[in-house]
């Protein structure tokens, strides 16, 4: 299965960057690289105006690189790999495709609605594709509902102690009633902005920190110059 962009607005998010054009922040480190996941790929969800929205306002930071990972994009059907991913063995193409992606990130924003009190099938689904690749990277949460999507973030919540990420406190519930005009168009109060900011701030802190986790001994010092 190949991966292919489906969606007009999310076609304004960079690519990504591959190693040689990656940029360096202080010291030669490299930024962490953060991605912003849409977590539904219902036709005309919400969604995708609500990933819009935090990363229009995350890519403004200068301590870390930021990309739009639509879930759309890879395709991926119910699991169907013989092994468990913590096998780490991948044996169809869309879950290499899925790996590579989320392998080359160090901290996520997952930008999930709320289906019968849970996060969306669809995205616990990318999520169970994985397993290394997800580890002792940090993820924060951006929900909407008519309770700001706040049960999903509790699930989803259980599901990082499993992979093994490290879910920040702040997050972001955006209410049906009172960010969105008519439902439909995302008019988040002020207060969302500052909540998204700190959730910001938690997530590269603690994303920077697992580095040494992720990093053999002397990867980072090896790219300082
Ligand atoms: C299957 C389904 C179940 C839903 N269950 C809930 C729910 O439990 N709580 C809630 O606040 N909204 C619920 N909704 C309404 C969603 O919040 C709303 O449809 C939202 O737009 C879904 O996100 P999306 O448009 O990005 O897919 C549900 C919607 C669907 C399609």
């Amino acid at each position: 299965m190949t991966a292919s962009r489906t969606t007009v607005d999310l076609e304004r998010a960079p690519t990504g960057s591959t190693a040689p054009e990656r940029a360096t922040g202080v010291g030669g480190v490299p930024r962490l690289r953060v991605g912003v996941v849409v977590g539904s790929t219902r036709p005309g969800r919400l969604g995708e105006s609500v990933a819009q929205w935090v990363y229009d306002i995350a890519r403004r930071r200068p301590d870390a690189e930021f990309e739009l990972i639509d879930l759309r994009t890879y395709e991926l059907p119910f699991l169907d790999e013989p092994l468990p991913p913590s096998v780490g063995q991948h044996a169809k193409a869309h879950t290499r495709a899925w790996a590579e992606k989320i392998a080359s990130l160090d901290a996520f924003v997952f930008v999930t609605p709320e289906y019968n009190h849970g996060t969306s099938a669809v995205l616990k689904n990318a999520l169970d594709f994985l397993y290394a690749e997800w580890n002792n990277k940090a993820a924060g949460f951006v929900s909407y509902g008519s309770s700001g999507g706040v049960r999903a973030v509790e699930q989803l919540r259980l599901v990082m102690g499993e992979l093994q990420v490290a879910d920040v406190r702040a997050q972001v519930a955006l209410s049906l009633f009172t960010d969105f005009e008519g439902f439909r168009s995302l008019r988040p109060d002020p207060s969302k902005e500052k909540a998204l900011g700190t959730l910001l701030d938690q997530l590269i802190a603690w994303g920077s920190a697992l580095r040494a986790l992720r990093n053999p001994v002397g990867t980072l010092a090896a790219t300082a110059p």
